[in-house]
């Protein structure tokens, strides 16, 4: 096989998705520690606090705790090239999350025992289901009490929509948890102190009473008896082309924060995730292995620092090899870009690299040429991988300059910076002023802080009321939206038509009134 190709294959590239607490920082800690990324636990978490910022990340960075290198981990596991992309929650959750995950090939998503699906979890969930992409399940803390596991597979059918297969199955749980029966490897795992104990190889399901009969009561055992007999006769079977389509999600149990069932999930998960996919372009689908190099940017992280304004560009590599300083072409404007000194990112630090592979992240020094979504393509004959989607923003807010004389800046870094997808513009259709849309608040914050810092420009902001923003598929906007008071209608930077809606109510109110007329939740 090539190199090209071997090398693809060998990567994994994730992201875990959560609602905050369910144990996302834990798990990749607990990651990065079986890679040998990482010496000791507590460094990922010490980051996610703030206390591992460095001198010259930008003061917001700084107060939220939030790195570049966070954003991409890299590390090896069994021969495997693991690359695990970071969601950001809580107020850091910007549209940045969700792009993030379209240039992952397969989802880790972790819920708490205890609270099923959240409503953070259902969001991000939508939009790797909307993709199609391989889902994967950890249900974290089976130390405490949670809810059971048949609730859970029910929970996952119910308001996600998704089918589930345990791998495995758990002993108990909160104070009589005694580990996992795997159910692929016919093995029992036992938890003892915060540690895996020891495993045991059993004939069957139907020989594991024998084996835990002297360590779990009675109650436990009858359950996981009565529970895997009703998994093999009623259960959804293993199928692995339906986990590749997204459509059956591989379901694991464990507690990350003793690292129990961690090292068996990612065995499992390597074997089962895939490699990097082809993807559609422009010009019909590239394959991994194509001799080509071709990437595209999904992320830009601005340094904020006015000194030296540099960004750093993500780019996921779809095809081909990038060796160094090689030059490439930007599709959006056909000029040749030379990739001098892009960066990887490990656990704790980024270096310079001289070569990278399909399924690879590199961070690339944007002195302000790119924008999301753009293409770079090895050979002057270029060609794209479209654009990304918005996505629906939950915040709204009026904005304009406090002074009239900066005018001419503020329309300025406006372009600037929604190009740069660091929030949504959008001009109200009546009188053309300016809404900015962000899907968390730390966009708005960031927003603001640019503004003063990068173009001298103070804002007069008015939050508006506004919570749900959905696309018109036609240029022309139906009477009907202009007339009512409860909604507003905007045009977005590419002069797109965009309802915005003051809950999920007041859109299924629209909807039930005006069935023909067609809103989508993205917009590309
Ligand atoms: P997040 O990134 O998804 O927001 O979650 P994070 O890993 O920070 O975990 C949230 C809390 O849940 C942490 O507790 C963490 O220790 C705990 N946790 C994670 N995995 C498990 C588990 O398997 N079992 C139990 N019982 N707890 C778990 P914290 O009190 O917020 O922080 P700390 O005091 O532990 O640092």
């Amino acid at each position: 096989m090539a190199q090209l190709e071997q090398e693809a294959k060998k990567r994994r590239t994730f992201a875990i998705i959560s609602h905050p607490d369910a144990g996302k920082t834990t798990l990749t800690e607990k990651l990065l520690l079986l890679g040998g990324a990482i010496r000791s636990a507590g460094a990922v978490k010490a980051r996610k606090t703030g206390k591992f910022a460095t001198s010259d990340w930008m003061e917001l960075e700084k107060q939220r705790g939030i790195s570049v290198t966070s954003s991409v981990m890299q590390f090896e596991y069994d021969d495997f090239k693991i690359n695990i992309l970071d969601t950001p929650g809580h107020q850091d959750f910007s549209e940045d999350t969700y792009r993030t995950l379209m240039a992952v090939d397969s989802v880790v998503m972790i819920l708490d025992a205890a609270k099923g699906v959240e409503p953070q979890t259902k969001k991000l969930f939508k939009v790797c289901s909307d993709r199609g992409i391989p889902i994967f399940t950890f249900i974290n803390k089976l130390d405490r009490v949670g809810k059971e596991p048949l609730e859970l597979f029910e929970e996952l059918e119910d308001v996600l929509g998704i089918a589930s297969c345990p791998v495995n199955y758990p002993i108990g749980m909160g104070p009589t948890f005694r580990g996992v029966f795997d159910r692929f490897n016919n093995e029992i795992e036992f938890y003892g102190e915060g540690k895996k104990l020891s495993s045991l190889k059993v004939d069957g399901p139907e020989a594991v009473r024998e084996a835990l009969q002297s360590q779990a009561d009675e109650d436990v055992l009858v359950q996981l008896e009565e529970e895997l007999l009703l998994l093999e006769e009623a259960g959804n079977p293993f199928d692995m082309e339906k986990v590749l389509e997204g459509k059956l999600t591989p379901v694991f149990f464990g507690s990350a924060v003793s690292s129990f069932g961690v090292p068996t999930f990612l065995k499992h998960y390597l074997t089962m995730a895939p490699p990097p996919a082809p993807r559609e372009s422009s010009i019909g689908t590239i394959e991994p292995k194509d001799d080509v190099f071709s990437g595209f940017i999904f992320k830009i992280q601005a340094n904020m620092n006015p000194a030296h304004r540099d960004r750093i560009a993500f780019l996921r590599i779809c095809s081909g090899k990038y060796e160094k300083g090689m030059e490439t072409w930007l599709d959006r404007t056909g000029k040749p870009i030379k990739l001098a000194q892009p960066q990887q990112f490990f656990a704790d630090s980024r270096e310079n690299i001289d070569e990278a592979y399909p399924g690879d992240i590199v961070g690339i020094y944007d002195p302000g040429i790119y924008q999301i979504g753009d293409t770079l393509v090895g050979k002057k004959d270029t060609f794209n991988f479209g654009k990304l989607p918005q996505f629906s923003p939950e915040h709204f807010a009026k904005v304009r300059p406090k002074t009239a004389l900066k005018a001419k800046h503020f329309q300025k870094g406006m372009q600037q910076l929604a190009q740069e997808g660091a929030v949504q513009v959008y001009k109200t259709e009546r009188f053309e002023e300016t809404v900015l849309g962000a899907v968390g608040q730390l966009q708005f914050d960031v927003f603001i802080y640019r503004m003063e810092a990068e173009y001298n420009v103070d804002l007069d902001i008015q939050p508006l009321t506004y919570r749900v923003a959905r696309w018109l598929n036609d240029d022309e906007i139906p009477t009907e939206a202009l007339r009512s008071t409860s909604n507003m209608v905007v045009r977005d930077h590419r002069n797109r038509p965009v309802i915005l809606f003051e809950n999920e109510f007041g859109l299924q109110w629209f909807q039930q009134k005006n069935p023909d007329i067609h809103l989508s939740e993205t917009s590309l």
